[in-house]
């Protein structure tokens, strides 16, 4: 059984989705961290952006390994690195590149084959996994997204703006609802959720229930 959980960026889905996957005992991808993955090997690498076939190969060539808690590049565990406010910010350029979505979708479906899993991103419910038996689509206000941001990065020792953050945000939202090709999309089939005033655990509770719905259908 396949669950998709898609939505904007900040609506806390990574850690929500994680924690559904351990409660009802399945996999879980975080697609986002692939395209993070694949821009931090470009800014390591000091790529120019405009190459977008350089880009491709290393998509191609990068070796992504999510299997664990970790995110492993080309066997180093990245999973702090790819989170960094540079890498956010440059990561459009992979998510943005017609070549690197096949890639990275190939890749999904390869590993979410035959599983039970929780897959996250933006085109999970929608794109890649249209046959999903259980489609979430999980949201938040402008203003709670980026609370949550600042409340992460402080986390991180990252000091940052709630006005910058906001709008950083807004233009990110802009490329990822106008992007080409698997932009970020409500499937018309995706149960919604808005998580305004919600703790996590509240979240997590909905959603475990949301499963099980369809479980037992
Ligand atoms: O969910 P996140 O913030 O880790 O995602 C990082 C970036 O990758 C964000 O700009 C949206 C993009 N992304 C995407 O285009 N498709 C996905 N399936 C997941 C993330």
């Amino acid at each position: 059984m396949i669950v998709t959980i898609d939505g904007p960026a900040g609506a806390g889905k990574s850690s929500v989705s994680r924690r559904l996957a351990d409660e009802i005992g399945f996999e879980f991808l975080d697609t986002g961290a692939m395209y993070r993955a694949i821009a931090l090997k470009g800014l390591r690498a000091e790529v120019d952006w405009a190459n977008v076939d350089l880009l491709v190969e290393y998509a191609k060539s990068a070796t992504i390994d999510l299997s664990g808690r970790a995110v492993i590049l080309d066997g180093e565990d990245v999973s702090h690195a790819i989170r960094s406010q540079q890498v956010t910010e440059v990561t459009r350029y992979a998510a943005g590149n017609i070549g690197v979505r096949e890639e990275l979708v190939r890749l999904q479906r390869e590993i979410a084959a035959g599983k039970d899993i929780v897959t996250e991103g933006r085109d999970q419910g929608t794109l890649v996994f249209p046959q999903a038996e259980c489609k979430i689509f999980l949201t938040a206000s402008p203003e709670e997204r980026a609370r949550r941001r600042v409340g992460d990065l402080a986390a991180r020792g990252e000091s940052a703006d709630f006005q910058v953050i906001l709008q950083r945000q807004a233009k990110r939202d802009e490329e990822d609802m106008q992007r080409e090709v698997g932009p970020l999309l409500k499937a018309d089939d995706a149960v919604e959720l808005m998580t305004d005033g919600m703790t996590e655990v509240e979240v997590l509770q909905k959603l475990v229930g949301i499963v099980q719905r369809y479980q037992h259908a």
